[in-house]
């Protein structure tokens, strides 16, 4: 299976896919990363294992639909089966889509659908939850919707501040994204025939 990877900064969650890959917990195979921010920390992962690592600038297209259609060529040249959103930080709209459907993965750092959009490990810190933790689902044309496959939790602290609870969430994205993918390389994913309500299958 190959995997596209998007990513738009440190690409903490693409080092644990390309770890999990290296130590065999992952039989799939990262085809090319592409980050939309020029200076993302997250493509020197790519490089160190000669792994195709561009950059596609959103500001140099004029709409997100002629973005979405620079990913889709780029994706397509080289044979990506599934791609993956890891940290990045673009609304993708249906020209990717439609050309990936049901073939897009993402992770987000609150468990849906509290807290979608942006700083959600923030929202969460601040509105008081007791537990809090990431979200693997499947894109759809909303933002941080689309069919839930898998979700981890952790535990809020009284002596946590938003960085402490990120990066407890943090450390959860690195192990819940890899085995979903997993997943999905063994066919697991029943993409076809969501269950009711939009709800995804994992057998
Ligand atoms: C992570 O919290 C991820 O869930 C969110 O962006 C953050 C940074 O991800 N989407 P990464 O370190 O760039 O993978």
């Amino acid at each position: 299976v190959k995997l596209g990877v998007l990513i738009s900064g440190t690409g903490s969650n693409l080092k644990a896919v390309l770890d999990a890959i290296d130590q065999g917990r992952l039989a799939a195979e990262v085809a090319v990363v592409i980050s939309n921010v020029p200076s993302a920390k997250g493509l020197e992962h790519a490089r160190a294992r000669g792994i195709p690592a561009l950059v596609i600038d959103h500001k140099a297209f004029d709409g997100r639909a002629a973005f979405d259609a620079s990913l889709v060529d780029t994706l397509r040249a080289h044979e990506v089966d599934w791609v993956v959103l890891a940290g990045f930080m673009r609304v993708i709209t249906p020209v990717l889509l439609d050309a990936f459907p049901y073939r897009i993965v993402n992770i987000h750092p609150a468990l849906l659908p509290s807290f979608p959009g942006m700083h959600a490990q923030k929202q969460a810190f601040e509105y008081g939850v007791r537990i809090a933790g990431c979200t693997v689902h499947l894109v759809d044309a909303g933002t941080d919707t689309g069919p839930i496959l898998a979700q981890a939790a952790v535990p809020v602290f009284d002596s946590d501040d938003a960085s402490t609870l990120s990066a407890r969430i943090l450390a959860e994205e690195h192990q819940l994204l890899p085995r979903v993918l997993q997943w999905i390389v063994e066919g697991r994913v029943d993409v076809e025939r969501p269950l009711g309500g939009g709800r995804a299958r994992v057998r």
